[in-house]
């Protein structure tokens, strides 16, 4: 079947090994189910699987993609969950220790087909589109559990999110909004602050620069780049959300003097349940707030959305169409 896939890895030069060819049809072990795949969507963790950070070497040649959406075998519309639990894990699946996504250890998205197990298939409404559905399963639903449960943010809160441009922060933007939280947003770049405002955003700012109020929640995908500022901008009892680094994981400063003495709290999130993303979905049904889609290619031309993403040059996600 047709399929986009990393066939080796290169830390300077991850396009290098980004195939887009020919792979067997997925296997499917008992319990699990295959979803013909009508969108996906590419996320930071497809660049860096090419790069060869989180994919081991064993794993190659492994087809990219963590979100999909498409039909089911009885031609049901539904949105594809990433992550993986092991076997006869319950409870929370991202604190399954053993838990993948979709691309680490059983093939990915970019593809005519994808093998999930059973429950890992939630029904998409019909006022979504299988491109904006395709959006939700990685971004998105790790953008809601940042906010609404590791971040507790409550309607009336004031929440920074620092980044304008990349998925996570483009859906940050967007559910704080409509989740009736004051949105402050950074970025580096004007265009993009502007784009912050159009999106939902009550006030830009640019990187680093100090805020006229402290916030009670920090939303931070950046790290180091951006982590000292989130410590100094919160309120005391405030809490810092980490999700990711795209800046790079080694701090300059922890401020840690901060950290206790303003009784701050800084809490892990890792994207999400299957529960959060159907209630993910359902918010969208009922609110009619949408993905913000920077582009879309068929899929044939993934290429081009990798570098696109490589290069920085995205707002929103960049979904791929079959
Ligand atoms: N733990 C999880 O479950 C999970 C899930 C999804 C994503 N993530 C991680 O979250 C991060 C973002 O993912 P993404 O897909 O949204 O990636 P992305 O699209 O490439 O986003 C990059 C973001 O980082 C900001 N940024 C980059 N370098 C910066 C710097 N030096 N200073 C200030 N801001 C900088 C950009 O903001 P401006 O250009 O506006 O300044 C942009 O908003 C990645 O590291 C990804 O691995 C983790």
């Amino acid at each position: 079947m047709f399929a986009v896939y990393a066939d080796s890895f290169s830390a300077d030069d991850p396009l290098a090994g980004l195939v887009v060819g020919d792979r067997p049809d997925p296997e499917v072990p008992d319990g699990w189910t295959t979803v013909t795949v009508r969108a996906a969507s590419l996320n930071h963790h497809d660049l860096w699987s090419l790069r060869g950070v989180g994919l081991r070497e064993e794993a190659l040649p492994m087809i990219l993609g963590c979100d999909a959406a498409g039909l089911d075998e009885d031609g049901n519309e539904v949105v594809v969950h990433a992550v993986i639990s092991s076997p006869g894990w319950s409870g929370d699946e991202t604190l399954d220790p053993k838990r993948s996504l979709l691309s680490e250890r059983y093939q990915g998205t970019f593809a005519e087909r994808v093998a999930v197990p059973r429950r890992n298939v939630v029904p998409k409404p019909a006022s979504l589109s299988f491109e904006e559905a395709a959006c939700l399963p990685t971004a998105w639903l790790t953008a809601y559990r940042m906010l609404f449960v590791q971040g507790g943010m409550r309607p009336g809160d004031t929440v920074l999110v620092q980044g304008a441009g990349g998925g996570v922060s483009t859906a940050l933007i967007t559910l704080a909004r409509a989740g009736g939280l004051k949105v402050l947003v950074t970025s580096r770049d004007e265009v993009k602050r502007k784009r912050a405002l159009e999106l939902g955003a009550h006030e830009v700012f640019e990187s680093g620069e100090r805020l006229p109020v402290k916030v009670d929640g920090v939303m931070e995908t950046v790290g180091r780049a951006t982590w000292s500022h989130s410590i100094k901008s919160l309120r005391p009892g405030g809490t810092l959300v980490v999700t990711g680094t795209t800046s790079g994981a080694d701090l300059d400063n922890a401020e840690l003097t901060r950290v206790f003495f303003l009784q701050l709290r800084v809490v892990g999130s890792t994207m999400g349940t299957r529960g959060e993303l159907a209630s993910l979905v359902e918010m969208l049904d009922a609110t009619g707030t949408r993905p913000l889609v920077d582009r879309t290619l068929p899929m044939d031309q993934a290429r081009d959305g990798f570098a696109a993403m490589a290069e920085g040059d995205v707002f929103g996600k960049v979904v791929f169409t079959r």
